[in-house]
C-alpha cells in the first residue's frame, strides 16, 4: 500500500442510497495536500473507523446528527498521525484521535483533537474498544441496563465491537449471557473466545423458539443492537422490571418504509406496562461525553488483566471503505471494520 505525499484522496458523497448503499453513492476525489497555516497541523489519516451510523449521516431524513452533503466528504472517525506542525501544542509523528472522515490528509486548528501520545501499541484500538464503540456499550449496559449478578442478558451483534464488549462486561458483572449473531462461525466465536454462555443464529427458523429454550427464567436485560426480528423474539420473553436500553437498531437502516405485519405497537406498550419495563434510547457522544475517563479507567483495566477480547476486521486502501460499509451493513464484517488507510511512521 503505497501512499502519495502531494495528493490527498477522499471519498464524497455523490448521491443518497435508496435502500441499501451502493458503490455509485461514493465518489474518489483528488486535491493537492494543502500546507498548513500558523496554528494549524497537517494530519495524515492511518485508521478509519466505519460505523452503522454513517448508513444515517448519507440520508437527509431527521436524525441526531446533521446529514453529510451531497459533495461532501464521508464523515468518520479517524487515528492520524501529525505530519506537518504550526500548531504549538503538536509536533510531527504525534498521534490524534480526529473526525477526519474518508480523507487521506485533512488541515486542522486542534479543534475537537485528542491527543493520543507518540508510542501507541494498538492505534486503531482508540476507534473500537478503548473508543466509541467500546465507551457505548459499557454506558448503555451499565447506566441503562443495570445488569445483576444472576441476571439473563441477551445482545445481538454479538461479535461486533458493542455486542462482544456488552457481553462480555456482561459475564464480568456475573450475569447469564445469551448471544444473537449471524452465522455459525460468528456463535461458535462467541460462546468458545467471548464466554458467553450461548450464542444463537437469528438466521435459524426456529430462531425465537431456540431463543425461549436458552432462557429459561426469561430476559432481565436486553441490549438493543438491531430491532426487527430479533426485537419480536425478545419481547415475549422480558421479565417484569427488565431494562432495553436502545443502542441501535440496524436491521432497518436500509429499510425504505415500515416492515409489514400487523400494527404491533399495542402489543409493545402492552408488554412495557403490564410488565414495567424501562426502554430508554442513548447516544453516546451527546449523552454520556463528560464520562469517557471512567470507561478509559476501567476498561484499559480489563483488557490488560486479559478480561476483555477484542477483534478487527482490516480492510486496506481508502478505496475499499465502500464496499466495507456495504458489508458492514448486510453483516458480513467479523470484528470492528477499520480501514488501514496508510502505514505509519512507527
Ligand atoms: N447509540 C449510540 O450512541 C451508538 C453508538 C455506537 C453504535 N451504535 C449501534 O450499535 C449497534 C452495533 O454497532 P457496531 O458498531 O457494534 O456494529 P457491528 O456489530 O460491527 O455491525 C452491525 C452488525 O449488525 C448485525 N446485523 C445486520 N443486519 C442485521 C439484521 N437484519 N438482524 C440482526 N442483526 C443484523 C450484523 O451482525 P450479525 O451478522 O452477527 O447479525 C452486523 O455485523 C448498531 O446498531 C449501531 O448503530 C449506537
Amino acid at each position: 500500500m503505497t501512499q502519495n505525499t502531494t495528493q490527498n484522496r477522499r471519498l464524497v458523497l455523490a448521491s443518497r442510497p435508496q435502500g441499501a448503499p451502493v458503490a455509485e453513492n461514493f465518489r474518489l476525489e483528488e486535491q493537492p495536500v494543502a500546507e498548513p497555516a500558523d496554528g494549524q497541523v497537517l494530519l495524515r489519516t492511518i485508521w478509519l473507523s466505519l460505523d452503522p451510523y454513517m448508513r444515517g449521516r448519507m440520508s437527509d431524513a431527521p436524525s441526531y446528527s446533521p446529514p453529510v452533503e451531497i459533495g461532501a466528504v464521508m464523515v468518520g472517525g479517524t487515528v492520524s498521525q501529525v505530519v506537518k506542525s504550526r500548531h504549538s501544542e503538536y509536533h510531527e509523528g504525534e498521534w490524534v484521535l480526529s473526525y477526519s472522515g474518508w480523507q487521506e490528509y485533512e488541515l486542522s486548528d486542534g479543534t475537537g483533537l485528542v491527543k493520543l501520545g507518540d508510542d501507541l501499541e494498538h492505534p486503531s484500538w482508540a476507534l473500537g474498544i478503548l473508543g466509541m464503540p467500546g465507551f457505548t456499550a459499557y454506558m448503555g449496559l451499565l447506566d441503562i441496563g443495570q445488569p445483576k449478578e444472576g441476571e439473563t442478558l441477551v445482545v445481538a451483534a454479538a461479535t461486533g465491537p458493542v455486542g462482544a464488549t456488552v457481553g462480555q462486561i456482561g459475564k464480568i458483572k456475573g450475569c447469564r449471557v445469551v448471544g444473537v449473531a449471524g452465522g455459525a462461525e460468528k456463535c461458535r466465536y462467541a460462546e468458545e473466545v467471548l464466554g458467553f454462555d450461548s450464542c444463537l443464529d437469528h438466521h435459524a427458523d426456529d430462531f425465537a423458539g431456540q431463543l425461549a429454550r436458552a432462557c429459561p427464567k426469561g430476559i432481565d436485560v436486553y441490549y438493543e443492537n438491531v430491532g426487527g426480528k430479533v426485537f419480536d423474539a425478545v419481547l415475549p420473553l422480558l421479565n417484569t422490571s427488565s431494562r432495553v436500553p436502545i443502542c441501535g437498531l440496524v436491521s432497518g437502516y436500509n429499510a425504505t418504509g415500515l416492515p409489514d405485519g400487523p400494527d404491533r405497537l399495542p402489543l409493545l406498550l402492552g408488554t412495557l406496562l403490564k410488565k414495567r419495563i424501562r426502554m430508554q434510547g442513548f447516544i453516546i457522544a451527546q449523552d454520556y461525553g463528560d464520562r469517557i475517563g471512567e470507561f478509559q479507567e476501567e476498561m484499559g483495566r480489563w483488557l490488560k488483566e486479559g478480561k476483555i477480547h477484542y477483534r478487527e476486521q482490516v480492510t486496506d486502501g481508502l478505496e475499499n471503505a465502500p464496499q466495507a460499509l456495504i458489508g458492514l451493513l448486510e453483516g458480513k464484517n467479523f470484528g470492528k471494520v477499520v480501514i488501514r488507510v496508510a502505514q505509519d511512521n512507527g
